[in-house]
């Protein structure tokens, strides 16, 4: 009988020496930093963590398509039109890699996107949120991007091998995002009172939410050591937090415009940024479904990929046709 594993990696039943041998392996490739990747041995919950965290991470950039998508038909002019239609492509490419960095780890593609469609799956709590003007695109691209980058550059160097190396991809392309964000946004605060108000207006709404983006404050995040000890995770949420927060203060600075936190500054002492209390209420009612677009969100994901059977059901007759070929051949 298999033994099993618990949350450590640690044998609690008599391994079989096949398990005892691939626990050590898997061990020692954590302990000297090196990869690990789909065909070798590693503690079921190592594998659950992961599929748990990628396929999140790729719902959150299939659902993060539609804010945005939202304002492509409406974009102040062809050049960003077409600067925005790049970006929310960028974002399904972002999803895909992500569900097959997921897939080897053993569950189906179908499987996990049932996950999004049936409401069971998480994603980002920040795509929850509406986009009510131009400048929320400059808004969503140098503070959503911006804290995805924060995130993400660390995840680049993760234990297991398909997702850092998924990651060093999309962390090249957030990148333009961002400044694609900060470059509307720049635009914004240089032009009338009006599109000024309107920047200043998109920053306050999504300051918080960004932040938030990083997860709860540490001594509420029981999962974090453990994904620390496995090197998935290189940094805590609140050091991360701390170090997105001190970098947007010296951006909007170069805005010409302000963030909505009259607590923010850097504490000489402890040598970090401190900022204002983040409402983790409204978190917790965000990830729990009931933000102000969950609903929406969800409903126009289900729509979508409805619609988008005939394409599926084409691809798949396509790759069995293929498949026949290469046979009789
Ligand atoms: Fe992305
Ligand atoms: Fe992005």
């Amino acid at each position: 009988m298999a033994a099993q594993n618990d949350a450590g990696g640690h044998l609690s039943a008599v391994p079989s020496p096949e398990e005892q041998a691939g626990l050590e392996r898997f061990n020692a490739l954590i302990a000297e930093d090196s990869r690990i990747e789909p065909r070798d041995w590693m503690p079921e919950a190592y594998r659950k963590t992961l599929t748990r965290q990628i396929s999140q991470h790729a719902h959150s950039e299939i659902i993060g398509m539609q804010p945005e998508a939202n304002w492509i038909t409406r974009a102040p002019s062809l050049k960003r039109k077409a600067i925005l239609i790049a970006k929310v492509q960028d974002e399904a490419g972002h999803g895909l890699y992500l569900y097959s960095a997921a897939e080897t780890l053993g569950t189906p593609r179908e499987v996990l996107n049932e996950q999004l469609l049936s409401g069971k799956a998480k994603y980002s709590s920040i795509f929850n949120y509406p986009a009510l003007s131009w400048a929320d695109m400059g808004a969503i691209g140098w503070l959503v991007d911006g804290a995805a980058i924060a995130n993400q550059v660390p995840l680049c160097r993760a234990s297991y091998g398909p997702y850092g190396r998924a990651m060093v991809r999309i962390c090249k392309e957030e990148s333009f995002h961002q400044r694609q964000g900060f470059e509307i946004l720049l635009e914004l605060a240089h032009g009338t009172e009006a599109q000024k108000r309107m920047a200043q207006d998109a920053i306050n709404r999504f300051y918080e939410p960004a932040l938030m983006m990083f997860g709860p404050p540490d001594g509420d995040s029981p999962n974090s050591q453990q994904s620390m000890e496995w090197k998935i995770k290189r940094f805590s949420n609140d050091e991360l937090r701390q170090r997105f927060v001190g970098m947007i203060a010296e951006q909007v600075k170069v805005l010409g415009l302000t963030l909505p936190d009259p607590e923010l500054r850097f504490d000489e002492e402890a040598g970090r940024w401190v900022h204002k209390d983040l409402d983790w209420d409204e978190f917790k009612a965000v990830i729990a479904g009931n933000g102000p677009c969950n609903a929406q969100r969800l409903e126009r994901r289900r729509e979508a990929h409805e619609n988008g059977a005939w394409v599926r059901e084409a691809a798949a007759a396509y790759a069995a046709k293929k498949a026949q070929k290469a046979q009789v051949a």
